[in-house]
């Protein structure tokens, strides 16, 4: 079985960030979204993984390369608009065709893996298995409609959902898939719809089945997201600490310290959290639960909580931090002698500041 990742689209709904990169690079517990897919992957037994690179390409092959890290082999697809999830896997054709294949968008998580997509759809001998999980808010998502255990019809964002199905960003198909994303026709938004291609192929009367997602499963197309996804994902953290902590230091919880990293005096962390390589925190900081600090970053005298602060950040100031996401090379200084007084920002466009 191969594997296509998608990397593509151009992310809008996770602006500013994206203006800079691409969404899937971006970390969540300092890992980039795009690396927990890839592992997924290879945990469910995939070799050979197509990777599809959108308008913002910029940075994933430097990180990825050819997968070998991964115990991958990638090769990179490029599609040039993001015309749609069914567009990329016609892009792919040739990469893919001849043998079942795994899509994954490049931006979703799953705690328990794919292992149950790839092992459902060789058991039930599907043309297509598809992830299900109860949701809150099914107007958001993909949401599939069954009768007495199978498939009857699949709906793009629904204003008014029949179910509260979602799909998740995961499929497995056979080549049959390929002749249904040529039959559809670009929906209101102008994309080639998944869901169209799968309503298709239940239409073709092909074999969908319905793999119901066990433990988490998070899309990470908004800013909250990507909190609640870092939240998930440190839930599970191993403490590990390389770095150092000054005495007096209080550490409570799964805290990770990477290399290089120091801890200065009068400082509590409670974790969960995750502090990378070579950064200085303190003195007189407090990192509370669900943080996650990247490389080589500065923080004295600030309190921060569930946030995802990236690299190469400076943090000075006596102030309390929560909920925020902090892009690399940031700054936020706090000078008791500057007039005049008040706040003072440089803020990139389509930036959100809450005071
Ligand atoms: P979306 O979340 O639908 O789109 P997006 O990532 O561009 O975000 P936004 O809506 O905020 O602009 O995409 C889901 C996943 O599929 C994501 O990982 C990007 C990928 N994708 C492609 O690679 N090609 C495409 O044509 C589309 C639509 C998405």
């Amino acid at each position: 079985m191969k594997g296509l990742l998608l990397a593509g689209g151009h992310g809008t709904r996770l602006r500013p960030l994206t203006f800079t990169g691409n969404k899937h690079l971006l970390p969540i517990a300092n890992k980039p979204i795009l690396f927990y897919g890839l592992e997924n992957l290879a945990r469910a037994g995939i070799r050979e993984v197509g990777i599809i690179l959108g308008p913002i390409k910029e940075g994933i092959v430097e990180a990825v390369g050819d997968g070998a890290r991964f115990g991958l082999k990638v090769t990179y697809i490029h599609q040039p608009e993001p015309l749609g999830i069914a567009h990329a896997i016609l892009i792919a054709e040739d990469f893919l065709r001849g043998e079942p294949f795994v899509v994954y968008l490049g931006d979703n998580l799953l705690k328990k893996g794919i292992g149950s997509f790839v092992k459902l759809f060789e058991e039930k001998q599907s043309d297509c298995v598809i992830g299900v999980t109860p949701t809150k808010e099914p107007q958001r998502f993909g949401v599939v409609e069954m009768e007495n255990g199978r498939v009857v019809r699949l709906v793009e964002k629904p204003k008014q959902p029949r179910s509260n199905l979602a799909l998740v960003g995961v499929y497995v198909f056979n080549d049959s898939v390929f002749e249904a994303c040529r039959r559809i026709r670009p929906s209101w938004r102008g994309e080639l719809e998944i869901t169209d291609a799968i309503q298709t192929l239940i239409d073709m009367k092909k074999r969908v089945d319905v793999n119901f997602v066990e433990g988490w499963w998070k899309d990470t197309g908004k800013p909250e997201d990507l909190l609640e996804a870092n939240q998930l994902v440190l839930q599970e953290l191993e403490p590990c600490t390389k770095g150092s902590v000054e005495e007096g230091v209080v550490v409570t919880g799964n805290v990770v310290i990477g290399e290089g990293t120091v801890v200065r005096k009068e400082s509590t962390i409670r974790g969960p959290v995750v502090i990378g390589r070579d950064c200085e925190i303190g003195p007189n900081v407090y990192i509370g639960p669900y943080t996650s600090i990247g490389d080589r970053t500065r923080i004295v005298g600030a309190e921060i909580e569930n946030s995802i602060i990236m690299n190469d950040v400076v943090i000075e100031c006596n102030r309390r931090i929560v909920d925020s996401i902090i892009g690399n090379h940031t700054t936020i200084i706090e000078h008791e002698k500057n007039r005049p007084r008040g706040f003072k920002f440089i803020l990139g466009e389509r930036t959100f500041a809450s005071i």
